[in-house]
């Protein structure tokens, strides 16, 4: 039995679009900061007198699917048949765009992975984790993280690794709660295949990708807020825009969502770094530093329809951590020893 914990990360470059669906392999590169504050704790115990795979999420019962189709590679690398008792905690809202499937799978390659015995690096992590979710890949490392698209058809070089970056650099992330971080309609896997299949601005998009990733670098290298945060930006509205223009639409946004970007731009001509970037729903997460928190706060707090607002700095890699450490669901008794 082992419990692992990941950090959720946020794509600066975004990804989306794969180059091959069955092992998630993405058609071009990412780059995301990994968040402290966003974290899933997941304990996975292998068990013999278990017949099917069991998951828990925030203690509530929840299809193993997908799970189990991923455990299947985990069991198939160590040898062994037995089903697994999962359960995972999410200390933010589940599957709404706030990548809780970055972390969710980063946290199960750590567990899973070494409560089956096995010892794996954090490039084989990382590559496990991507069969979970693309973007779990990047979750297995702390900071700032680059994700390598790969060339080869097996997906071997298809894995994250971190860049570096001035430690001292005290990056922030605020987070605009649309609408009740409700789970979302339509998944990230289903949207970028339609988006790839109908939308005229799938390629373009994709052709952006790489020279945002090395805008991105450069800028990370210069501690260029400005620069980091202006390509975030037009990342993600080109991975939008994209969306948008897919057959039928993708579409992420809320009335709020927009209320948030325009903020965020007034918010910027009164002279706070502050740059927007959004995912699979409607939240609006703000890049910025730690000093510039509080207006940032206040600027996305007035939105009306935004029920929440986050913050959260660099987050560090996946983990291995205590048991204890996983939260008792309100109601179960913690069992200790
Ligand atoms: O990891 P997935 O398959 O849920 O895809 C993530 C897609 C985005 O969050 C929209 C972008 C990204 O790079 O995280």
């Amino acid at each position: 039995m082992t419990t692992a914990k990941a950090c959720a990360n946020i794509a600066l470059v975004k990804y989306w679009g794969k180059r091959d669906a069955t092992l998630n392999l993405p058609a071009a590169g990412s780059l995301s900061l990994t968040l402290d504050a966003l974290t899933t704790t997941t304990r996975v115990e292998f068990d013999d007198a278990l017949t099917s795979d069991a998951l828990s999420i925030n203690g509530s019962p929840a299809d193993a699917t997908r799970l189990t189709n991923w455990l299947d590679l985990v069991r198939a690398r160590a040898g062994i048949r037995s089903r697994a008792r999962v359960k995972s905690h999410n200390n933010f809202p589940t599957a709404s765009g706030l990548a809780s499937s970055a972390s969710a799978y980063a946290a199960l390659a750590v567990a899973a992975s070494d409560a089956a015995g096995l010892t794996l690096n954090e490039r084989e992590l990382s590559v496990l984790a991507r069969r979970g979710s693309g973007s779990a890949a990047r979750s297995i490392f702390g900071g700032l993280v680059e994700m390598n698209p790969g060339e080869q058809a097996d997906g071997s070089d298809a894995y994250a690794s971190p860049l570096a970056f001035d430690a001292q650099w005290p990056l922030a992330m605020v987070v605009g709660v649309v609408g009740g971080g409700v789970a979302k309609k339509q998944s990230s896997r289903d949207a970028m295949q339609l988006c790839a299949d109908t939308s005229p601005l799938y390629q373009g998009w994709l052709n952006s990708v790489p020279g945002d990733i090395a805008a991105a670098k450069r800028a990370i290298a210069d501690r260029d807020l400005e620069a980091l945060g202006s390509v975030a930006e037009a990342s993600a509205l080109a991975m939008h825009a994209a969306a948008i223009a897919s057959r039928p639409t993708v579409m992420y946004w809320q009335a709020p969502t927009l209320g948030c970007m325009q903020a965020i731009r007034e918010l910027r001509e009164s002279g706070v770094p502050a740059f927007f970037t959004m995912d699979a729903g409607p939240h609006v997460k703000v890049l910025t530093e730690a000093t510039h928190v509080p207006a940032v706060w206040a600027a996305l707090a007035q939105i009306p329809g935004v029920s929440n607002v986050l913050t959260s700095g660099v987050g560090g890699p996946a983990t291995i951590v205590a048991d204890e450490l996983l939260p008792a669901p309100v109601g179960e008794a913690r069992v200790s020893g």
